[in-house]
């Protein structure tokens, strides 16, 4: 069938870099007489698409007016999956609203449960491309966003920096990310955070404490002006030892189904808070450093501060500009040579790789392997330092740029 119209979808949380792969598939369709629309809303303007008056269609003046750099999605966003919809008539309706707008095939981009919609839409006839997008980074590929929140977690923990150091409070920095610590440990690492709280690590609140201990008094002890801080980057997914997320019940469910994590850092800085107060060793630092004001202030702070959904607010990274151009011109290209039911994964050189949409949505998680390394250079876990047992192997072409 050849194809004339595609429509675009934005689904799951926006971020970064999005409406960069909605420029490029507009463009790229352009390019091959193809006409591209928004569908708006996610999965929930598609199953309404049928009621709505007119679609958006993305010419030259009006993708013109979209700019690339900024985060969120022109598209729009919604948490729905259309597999959850109570009603039998679902794929119909769908099926007759794209008709109506005489859309023949869909890029979509989104995550893990947009991801399974793109694998539901194709096994219904509906061809489908899948662009990966989550600043969670937990796909097999990576995945437009990710970057992005990375670079702004890093800059919103450098800047807490001096807000900490002037109070010499111990901050508890709490970050979107999910169920996975990608964007905790890339962006803490971006930020020379002390410490890195992950899903995949159990925590051992003792040895954050003796860690913290160590390093926040040696800080200030050493300090000409008696200043210092020290910073806990947490994932909102953390775990407890025996493997419960620690989030707060209240925070309810998204429409997905999933629950609202939030409370992480709450739960840290209060253990954390238990034994500051439990510490005969933290009056004397306090006296000696000039802090200590009986009954007023006798231990050291601990604030949290939940940086939520600015991480994937304001401006994109570079990175995911480029990558959304060039997997979102992919998109257009692997459906017009009918790979329907595939993921872009990446673009390099003249070679662009693909997967099927059930393989890369499969969650990835953080390269314990990998910690073992900033362990080496003083970063604490929230564990006992292991080894970095590494082994050497020479790289062949193409590397593939993988966070
Ligand atoms: O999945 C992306 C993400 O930003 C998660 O990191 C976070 O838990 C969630 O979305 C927040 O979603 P919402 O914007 O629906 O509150």
């Amino acid at each position: 069938m050849a194809i004339k119209r595609i429509g675009i979808i934005t689904s799951g949380g926006d971020c970064g870099g999005l409406n960069a792969v909605i420029k490029s598939v507009a463009r790229e369709a352009y390019a091959h007489g193809i006409e591209s629309v928004v569908i708006p809303n996610g999965y929930a303007g598609l199953y309404n698409l049928i009621d709505l008056k007119e679609v958006v269609v993305l010419n030259a003046e009006r993708v013109s007016r979209i700019e690339a750099s900024l985060a969120g999605s022109e598209a729009g966003h919604s948490r729905v999956k259309i597999s959850k919809i109570s009603d039998p008539q679902k794929y119909d309706r769908i099926k007759n609203g794209l008709k109506k707008f005489g859309i023949d095939a869909l890029i979509i981009s989104g995550g893990d449960d947009t991801g399974s919609v793109v694998v539901d839409l194709t096994s219904k006839g509906i061809p489908c491309i899948h662009v990966p997008k989550t600043m969670d980074l937990d796909l097999q590929p990576y995945s437009v966003g990710g970057d992005s929140a990375i670079n702004r977690i890093s800059v919103f923990t450098r800047d807490l920096k001096t807000t900490g150091m002037s109070h010499n409070r111990i901050l508890v920095i709490e970050v979107f990310g999910r169920y996975v610590g990608h964007t905790a440990l890339r962006g803490g690492i971006g930020a020379e955070a002390d410490c890195i709280l992950l899903p995949e690590i159990p925590v051992d609140f003792d040895v954050i404490y003796q860690h913290m201990k160590t390093t926040y008094f040696a800080r200030v002890d050493r300090s000409d002006v008696k200043a210092g801080t020290y910073i806990i980057v947490v994932a909102e997914g953390l775990k407890t030892a025996s493997g419960d997320l620690l989030y707060d019940e209240s925070a309810g469910a998204d429409a997905f189904g999933h629950k609202k994590l939030a409370g992480a850092g709450k739960y840290v800085r209060q253990q954390l808070e238990k034994r500051l107060k439990a510490d005969p060793d933290v009056k004397e630092f306090m006296k000696r450093t000039g802090m200590y004001a009986p009954g007023v202030y006798e231990i050291p702070e601990i604030r949290e501060v939940t940086l939520g959904h600015l991480v994937r607010s304001g401006q994109s990274s570079s990175f995911d500009v480029n990558f959304g151009q060039k997997t979102g011109a992919a998109a257009v290209l692997l459906l017009l040579s009918g790979k329907t039911g595939n993921s872009v994964v990446s673009v390099e050189g003249n070679k662009i790789f693909y997967m099927p949409t059930a393989e890369a949505i499969k969650r990835r998680e953080v390269d314990i392997d990998e910690i073992t390394l900033f362990e080496s250079l003083g970063t604490c876990f929230g564990r006992k330092p292991q080894k970095f047992e590494y082994q050497f192997i020479e790289a062949k072409t193409p590397i593939q740029r993988h966070l």
